[in-house]
């Protein structure tokens, strides 16, 4: 079998640092193509062109995309790590957003008594519909008559095809709990498909548990009780705002991983940090979960060996990568 081809966009701030120190762990473990592209907000300043016009058949013809975090003060409406980040999403029809949130040392956890053995579970995040997909518009927009809309959009295939990817991970690993979060209360439009569809998956699936909780109280237990969760599912914003909960648990934005995948085609690998602009540049910005994104690309899973290192800090801020 040929290397695998992984297009690498490093991205701004201490994205590019932590993104230089991923890709050496992956030329030293072998079997993939690195193809550099320069997108990111020094480029988007120079040639005023977030993504150039074939670029997103570009992604597609990598077995995988790389990308490190997107944001610099000097493009204050982001617009280029929308184009990047949400327009790859879009356009390569990524609608799984996979978001493993696993404590890899108790020390990292700011809750009280919670150990390694209380935070693993995932968050499926459905990735191309919602509340993202930018529908609505502004009326009379700034004076005092603005009327904003913005339309939240779920489709019976869209919702079906992320509820039944989160069974099947269950299912193939031998898990027994499948949680489901919307707002149908409140929301008794959208939501109701979410109920209608999971109501209608969950029974192909006896030996998991299907259960449902109201997003708000989807985010009280996954503080008071995160041991319960195995694998969680819901829509696009609230996976967003509750894998910054996940992040938290495991540590903080640095330790989150995230793919956004489409079975069976090209997929798209980040951290969840930010580009932390004041941080950039000093060679400060801990690797580690870049290094965990890069494993959850290539499902090498972090080994116990790795984890001592870190936990005795032999692999952190301005030190050598361990080898492994
Ligand atoms: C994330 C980020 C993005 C999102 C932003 C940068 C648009 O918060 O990947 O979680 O909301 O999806
Ligand atoms: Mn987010």
């Amino acid at each position: 079998m040929g290397a695998s081809t992984v297009a690498v966009i490093p991205g701004d701030g201490i994205g590019r640092e932590v993104v230089a120190e991923a890709t050496r762990v992956l030329r030293h473990l072998g079997g993939v193509e690195l193809e550099e592209l320069p997108w990111g907000a020094d480029y988007y300043l120079q040639t005023g062109t977030t993504v150039p016009p074939d670029g997103y058949d570009t992604l597609r013809s990598f077995d995988a995309i790389f990308v490190g975090a997107l944001g610099d003060p000097r493009v204050p409406d982001n617009r280029h790590a929308r184009d990047i980040l949400l327009g790859t999403r879009f356009e390569l029809d990524l609608y799984v957003n996979y978001r493993p949130v696993r404590l890899l040392d108790d020390r990292l956890c700011p809750l009280k008594n919670r150990t390694c053995d209380h935070v693993n579970f995932v968050v499926f995040r459905e990735n191309t519909e919602g509340l993202y997909v930018g529908a609505g518009g502004r009326v009379r927009p700034d004076t005092d008559e603005e009327i904003a809309v913005q339309e939240e959009i779920n489709t019976y295939r869209g919702v079906r095809r992320i509820v039944r990817y989160a069974f099947d991970f269950a299912a193939e690993r031998g898990l027994t709990r499948v949680c489901m979060a919307d707002k149908s209360n409140a929301m008794t439009h959208g939501h109701a498909l979410w109920q209608r569809v999971f109501k209608e998956l969950s029974p192909q699936y006896p030996s998991i548990e299907a259960t449902h909780l109201y997003i708000d109280a989807l985010a009280m237990f996954l503080v008071q009780s995160p041991q319960q969760f195995q694998v969680i599912v819901t829509n696009n914003l609230f996976g967003d705002i509750v894998t910054d909960i996940g992040a938290a648990l495991q540590g903080g934005l640095g330790m989150a991983a995230s793919g956004n995948i489409h079975p069976g085609r090209t997929s798209m690998f980040e951290p969840v940090h930010g580009s932390a602009p004041p941080l950039a540049g000093r060679n400060v910005a801990n690797p580690m979960r870049t290094h965990g994104e890069s494993s959850v690309r290539l499902k090498v899973p972090c080994t116990p060996a790795r984890r001592r290192a870190m936990s005795a800090g032999r692999w952190g801020p301005g030190k050598q990568a361990p080898r492994f």
